[in-house]
């Protein structure tokens, strides 16, 4: 099918069935047929009954789905619905939420978990996910941080790419195939003090240079669908922004796919104050470049009289319908409306999927203190161990937010997951309480201490004021550690904590995030040392709450926190660096980077930077060599250091190896003083680094 197909459907669509189109039908349990019959929806959000995001509810099943399917094809022009939902860390085979992801630094295995998640959803009737999200996020109050790649914008374009190869494979009419959307376009993370909805200040230069890579980046990968955000951005709400959502989207990038809006995003420009009523909502956001209402009704109730008032032009609802029916027609719905029964009787998390998840789970670990290297644990030198806290007993609350249709049910708890891999020789105690915990901690070797957040205080609306621990839990620290036994600390979270008061307290942290399904055992093999960590972070730590909005690519600023002037960056209660940095990561073994050579002074076209990196430890470890650079001089300020690359080296103790990095001259560009966007000459600093703090500098000029 072509373009020509899609004309000719169009040209035989009444004004009705193409506004019809661009309304997404959210049933809520009272579904009415009508609607689809009429050709009144274009789109059905989840399926009839099943509610929207992150609580559990009947899932989409392809019974459901074909069921309401039908009554399109029963429409005058048979045109198929396409069925979303926000299959967003997995589907039934949970993998560890999408910032844990990150820390794993792993595209192909981000892209490996979004294929798993699109066959499962698929073979349920789901035929387009509302993933994933990639809006960058610099303030962890920000429940959403939890959902998206973090602070850096070369780490979280790789992972909007991957995600979206994984849903959407190289053909997405393929049955297994989803349509992905990139949300929230865009700057939804920069929501003011870290509260979700809240309008959001972004700087031109920022915008182009941070917040919208990503979307570039999804776009380049083909990604068929977009969505609009709730934010009031600069002053524009998000979903009635023109140049964003159609001159720079579609004018500059040339994406040819449609875009949502989010829940109700449409009519809340009348919250915003800038449209009077639905309809001039309505007009706002189509003709901004909305293309399909998700859930409020505006466009197919005041669409056609806007039309008729003359206050909307045809062409935008034409260019709206028609964007639609090409992301149908690609995703094969005319040729196949219906799932294959025979698709949807396909097992979900397999044994293969469930490996995937553990091994995913493992490698988003971040290992962040390990004193005398208490880990991994050896029962020669610690024997009895006292596995203890809130998350003990964990099966759900390992999935993390937005999870609707993860089941709990198939989740080994936590405590049985971790003695199932515990090697020979442990002898494994457990305390579901305080006072049992401070007993028998006394009569243990080392305690490992199991807590952190509930998955839905993080997530969409789930915003906290503190970063702290919750309540009670520091604590619980405090009395477990004055036992004076070595303490074992593993943090299940959605976001960066402020553990500035904590880590001092305890012997070895691991940060284990909200870790999917198989998150117990895989959090065995780390503790017990079948599989090493090998994480490293995606956000910056702060020590405590009140250093936020904080992050490792901010300007220098002119007195920068490390200069000499008494007059500088810096809190008069606090340390101003961070707790932990971006990209900070250990393992169980040790580093050393040396010899950090340039293939020349001067970028001339690319530039090879290398470094030898040695294991000077006695076990076999992976590092991730990180490349970052620093432009000196610029028409506008630039970054302390900006990431622009990364790779996993394996090395046996003792072993060196040579890391090699290309950098080319695009890789220098920046939105410049003028507004265009290019590199500038001048000098530069390059860092083959373990972090955004460290690591071997050189320098080099660009002509
Ligand atoms: C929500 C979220 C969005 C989600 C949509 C559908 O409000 O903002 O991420 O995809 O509604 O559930």
């Amino acid at each position: 099918m072509s373009e020509a197909f899609i004309n000719s459907l169009l040209s035989q669509m009444t004004l009705e069935e193409k506004i019809g189109q661009l309304n997404q039908y959210a049933a809520w349990g009272n579904f009415d047929p009508e609607v689809v019959r009429q050709g009144q929806a274009g789109s059905v959000i989840n399926a009839a009954g099943a509610l929207t995001g992150s609580s559990q509810s009947e899932s989409c099943t392809a019974e459901t789905c074909n069921h309401i399917q039908q009554f399109a094809l029963e429409s005058r022009l048979k045109i198929p619905l396409i069925f979303g939902r926000d299959v967003i860390h997995g589907y039934r085979t949970i993998f560890p939420i999408p910032l844990a992801q990150a820390a794993a630094f792993d595209p192909q295995l981000a892209e490996d978990a979004a294929a798993v998640a699109a066959r499962e959803a698929s073979s349920d009737g789901v035929k387009w996910t509302f993933a994933p999200m990639i809006d960058i996020a610099r303030d962890p109050r920000w429940g959403r941080v939890a959902e998206g790649s973090g602070e850096d914008p070369y780490l979280a374009s790789l992972l909007a790419a991957a995600a979206v190869r994984g849903f959407q494979g190289s053909d997405y009419s393929a049955p297994d195939k989803i349509v992905a959307c990139a949300k929230h376009y865009v700057g939804y993370g920069a929501a003011e003090g870290g509260r979700d909805y809240d309008a959001g200040e972004i700087s031109e230069p920022t915008l182009r240079d941070v917040y919208l890579p990503p979307y570039q980046a999804a776009v380049k990968a083909g990604v068929g669908t977009l969505m609009a955000a709730f934010l009031d951005l600069n002053g524009v709400p998000a979903s009635a922004n023109r140049r964003l959502l159609t001159d720079v989207l579609r004018g500059e990038w040339g994406f040819d796919g449609f875009v949502v809006s989010d829940w109700e995003s449409v009519i809340e420009v009348i919250h915003h104050g800038v449209a009077e009523d639905r309809a001039h909502a309505a007009a706002l956001a189509l003709h901004a470049g909305v293309d399909m209402d998700m859930a409020s009704r505006a466009y197919i109730e005041t669409l056609a009289a806007s039309l008729q008032a003359g206050k909307i032009p045809l062409e935008d609802i034409e260019e709206g319908a028609r964007r639609i029916l090409r992301i149908k027609q690609r995703a094969g719905l005319f040729e196949r409306p219906f799932t294959d029964p025979g698709q949807a009787a396909r097992p979900m998390m397999t044994e293969s999927d469930r490996a995937l998840a553990r091994r995913f789970a493992r490698q988003s670990m971040v290992l962040l203190k390990n004193d005398v290297d208490i880990l991994p644990l050896n029962p020669n030198r610690f024997k009895r161990i006292l596995l203890t806290g809130n998350f003990l007993h964990a099966k759900g609350e390992l999935f993390g937010c937005w999870t609707p249709d993860g089941r709990s049910e198939y989740v080994t708890p936590l405590d049985r997951a971790v003695r199932e891999v515990a090697p020979k020789g442990f002898d494994l105690w457990e305390a579901d309480y305080v006072d049992q915990a401070l007993d028998h901690a006394s009569q243990c070797d080392a305690v490992v201490l199991l807590v952190g957040e509930y998955p839905n205080r993080s997530g969409e609306n789930n915003n906290v004021t503190d970063l702290g621990l919750p309540p009670g839990q520091a604590q619980f620290i405090e009395a477990i550690t004055a036992m004076g036994k070595p303490v074992i600390l593993v943090i299940f979270a959605g976001r960066p904590l402020a553990l500035g008061r904590i880590v001092p307290q305890v012997d070895a942290v691991l940060y284990a995030w909200h870790p999917g399904i198989e998150g117990g055992a895989a959090l065995g093999e780390v503790l017990f040392g079948l599989e090493a960590p090998t994480g490293h972070l995606p956000m910056t730590f702060p020590r405590v709450t009140g250093q936020v909005p904080f992050y490792y690519n901010h300007k220098n600023s002119g007195r920068p926190l490390n200069s000499p002037n008494f007059f500088r960056i810096r809190y008069v209660d606090s340390p101003s660096s961070p707790l932990f940095p971006f990209g900070y990561g250990l393992t169980y073994t040790t580093f050393a980077y040396n010899n950090l050579r340039l293939s020349s002074e001067t970028l001339q076209g690319s530039l090879q930077i290398s470094a030898e990196i040695t294991n000077t430890g006695s076990r076999t470890g992976t590092e991730l060599a990180q490349l970052y650079v620093r432009d000196l001089i610029g028409s506008l300020t630039r970054p302390v250091r900006e990431l622009k690359g990364c790779q996993h080296v394996t090395l046996n103790p003792g072993e060196t190896r040579q890391v090699t990095f290309t950098l080319n001259e695009a890789d220098l560009a920046f939105t410049r003083a003028d507004g265009t966007f290019g590199v500038e000459p001048g000098r530069f600093q390059v860092w083959i680094a373990p972090d955004s703090q460290s690591g071997l500098q050189g320098e080099f000029s660009y002509k």
